[in-house]
């Protein structure tokens, strides 16, 4: 086998949520993330000789063949332009892994798309070029939406506003002019459940149609957006915390409003919800929680306070309200080589 092109990217948490779409997988809103580190996808491309005339492909995933991912993919690589050709000149496999288990509240199509695209990129352009990120994200979102914030740390936004001129709904972009307050967050995911218990994302944006609070929901993530941008700028942790938790809840009213709906918070999410808010006026420290779509907690804060939080989530652990813990912090996307 010759030797395969690398990409390893990160997930993204969402701090405003990207909860609809329309079109060819546009956002309804536009949506501002924090690049995560350690939960990645390591994605090996091999191009090797054809056997036939038809597209070959073939996919191991965490090392083993998983036919339903192969076949998504396929489609995926089918569907661009800039990719088909590929199948045409060569029998593509791929290898992918998580540095994460599967089903663990991490948006793990967000860092397989993101690898998967670059890579994929990679292989179509050669060497000749650097690489072209932008060009990258915007095919990463073709494949998930999410994804394509997954190239830019340590925050990135995604979708057009009006005021913030690059911004855009085909590709993410990086923020710059972060204060220092905001350089190095620290992301302790709790997994309260690891079982598949999410709503799969599909669904989730197709409820958004018709949905009676839609127009007030994609305003207020805009917004969210705009006073977002500022209080990164300024390093103002109130502000940071207000809108992370009113995001998160309004994710979750907006899958409890739908017309199918869903109830993802376990017991256990409410009681760490309770208890966040506790300590938080107990101490005085920035500590908050966000949510993706599913029960298990994200909770931020800046490394500086990491001694003063590590025995409180540590507490969740010993006493069994989590099964599990992911550390995890800022980053700046991903390696391609
Ligand atoms: O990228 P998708 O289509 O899997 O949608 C992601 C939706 C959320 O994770 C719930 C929110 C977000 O902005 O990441």
């Amino acid at each position: 086998m010759n030797n395969p092109i690398t990409a390893r990217y990160p997930s993204n948490i969402a701090l405003v949520k990207y909860w609809g779409k329309h079109g060819n997988q546009l956002p309804c809103n536009a949506s501002l993330s924090m690049t995560l580190s350690q939960a990645y996808t390591e994605v090996n491309l091999f191009l090797q000789d054809k056997k036939s005339e038809e597209p070959e492909f073939t996919f191991l995933f965490n090392g083993k063949p998983k036919e339903s991912f192969r076949q998504r993919i396929l489609k995926y690589i089918l569907k661009q332009k800039e990719f088909s050709g590929l199948l045409e000149d060569y029998a593509l496999h791929i290898e992918s892994q998580n540095s994460f288990p599967h089903s663990a509240g991490v948006a793990s199509s967000a860092s397989a798309f993101a690898a998967i695209a670059a890579a994929l990129l990679k292989a179509s352009q050669g060497d000749e070029t650097d690489f072209p990120e932008q060009q990258a994200s915007r095919l990463a979102r073709l494949g998930s939406g999410s994804a394509c914030r997954s190239f830019y740390g340590p925050f990135a936004l995604w979708g057009k506003l009006k005021d913030i001129p690059d911004s855009n709904d085909e590709f993410a972009i990086r923020l710059g002019d972060i204060h220092e307050n905001f350089q190095n967050m620290r992301d302790s995911i709790l997994i309260v459940e690891d079982k598949s218990k999410s709503v799969s994302s599909s669904l989730g944006h197709s409820l958004m149609e018709g949905h009676p609070f839609a127009e007030s929901r994609f305003k207020q993530a805009n917004n969210h957006c705009m006073d977002m941008l500022k209080v990164l700028k300024d390093g103002d942790f109130q502000s940071f915390i207000y809108i992370t938790e009113r995001e998160a809840l309004s994710l979750h009213a907006m899958m409890m409003t739908s017309r199918e709906y869903f109830m993802l918070m376990q017991p256990e999410t409410v009681k760490i919800i309770d208890e966040v808010k506790r300590f938080r006026v107990d101490t005085g420290l920035p500590l908050c929680y966000t949510l993706d779509a599913g029960p298990n907690i994200h909770l931020l804060y800046p490394k500086t306070i990491e001694d003063e939080i590590t025995p409180f989530v540590n507490n969740f652990l010993h006493n069994h309200t989590i099964k599990s813990m992911i550390n995890d912090y800022s980053g700046r996307g991903g390696i391609i080589s």
